[in-house]
């Protein structure tokens, strides 16, 4: 059987190890449906191209009494859907559910043909990955499917956080790691009430100017995901798989949601969920590179020449480090204009 790394391809020559792997498919949005929902199933065939992901989801926001018809709407769409070059991906209940076994077993065996990522809710540490990569293996071989399925986890629990180097290297099936702030920060225990984002409770002040203690100070907003976005992107691209910001719930923010999603591609996400077409508009502007900054990207490399020495770039200097930062960014236009 094929490897899945062999559906990656290399990025460009002196790109860093291990993001040589990342997948050349883009996956900027993954968008969420509810396979179930006869409206939302309806516009299916008309997301198509719009967004890069779309995924059927089974678990969490689909009722308990619903999971059977969402999990046979998503086999009816995938049969007479034709996805051409957007992704179809699913998200299968929890490992500890009563859905799970049936998810799979309807799904692989089923659509398996179709699936190309299976997205792993509440993963806690590589040994919830090892088993859903042994379930696979035995259900391709049933199903006779000649390519493998991916599997992406969700980071969100506290002990997933903790194991998430290994689960990030547990199975060569591995694509990628989404954080999902929601469910972590209820089993961090958090005291927020909220699905992504900051709270306005989450910040630091600057010290008084004077004497009085109530003079001159300004707060500022603090990022409740900076640690575990930064920890995942570590633990992601060391193991040679793609990073991604999850879900931001508050639909009617889109300058709170483009600042999340910002601050994750900042720091090397490569996408995140949109719940709603307004965030896969977000997500497209958000995880493509800005012409301006590929263009630069590429003066520095041109100027740089064989890589090696230091250059003065518009009062900046440029050195082998600076042209390695600019060959992330030119590879990914380059990818995403492929
Ligand atoms: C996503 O599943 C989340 O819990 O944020
Ligand atoms: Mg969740």
């Amino acid at each position: 059987m094929r490897s899945p790394k062999d559906f990656f391809r290399p990025l460009a020559v002196g790109a860093p190890e291990p993001l040589r792997q990342i997948p050349f498919r883009p996956s900027r949005m993954i968008h969420f449906f509810d396979p179930g929902n006869e409206k939302m199933a309806a516009k299916v065939p008309d997301m198509v191209g719009k967004a890069d992901v779309l995924l059927g989801n089974l678990e969490d926001a689909i009722q308990a009494d619903r999971k059977e018809a969402a999990r046979d709407g998503l086999v009816r769409i995938a049969r007479e859907v034709d996805f051409g070059d957007t992704q179809l991906w699913t998200r299968v209940n929890s490992l500890d559910s009563p859905w799970v076994l049936d998810d799979l077993l309807t799904l692989v065996t089923q659509i398996g043909d179709k699936l190309d990522v299976i997205m792993v809710p509440k993963v806690e540490g590589p040994e919830d990955i090892h088993y859903v990569d042994r379930l696979l293996a035995q259900l391709e071989a049933r199903a006779g499917l000649a390519r493998p399925l991916l599997v992406h986890a969700i980071l969100e629990t506290a002990s997933g956080v903790a194991n998430v180097e290994e689960i990030a290297l547990a199975s060569p099936r591995m694509q990628g790691i989404s954080l999902g702030p929601a469910d972590l920060a209820a089993s961090r225990r958090m005291k927020t009430t909220r699905v992504g984002g900051g709270h306005p409770g989450y910040l630091v002040r600057t010290d008084p100017v004077g004497d009085s203690l109530a003079e001159g100070r300004t707060t500022y907003q603090q990022d409740l995901w900076h640690y575990t976005v930064a920890r995942m992107v570590d633990a992601c691209v060391a193991a040679g798989i793609l990073p991604y910001y999850g879900p931001f719930g508050d639909i009617r923010d889109v300058v709170a949601c483009e600042d999340q999603f910002r601050n994750a591609y900042l720091l090397g996400c490569v996408g995140a969920w949109s719940l709603h077409p307004k965030q896969i508009e977000i997500a497209r502007r958000v995880f493509s590179p800005e012409a301006s900054e590929v263009a630069w990207a590429r003066r520095v490399i041109d100027a740089m020449g064989d890589g090696t020495g230091a250059v003065m770039l518009d009062g900046k200097m440029q050195d082998d480090a600076t042209v390695k930062q600019c060959q992330v960014i030119v590879a990914l236009a380059d990818d995403l204009a492929a």
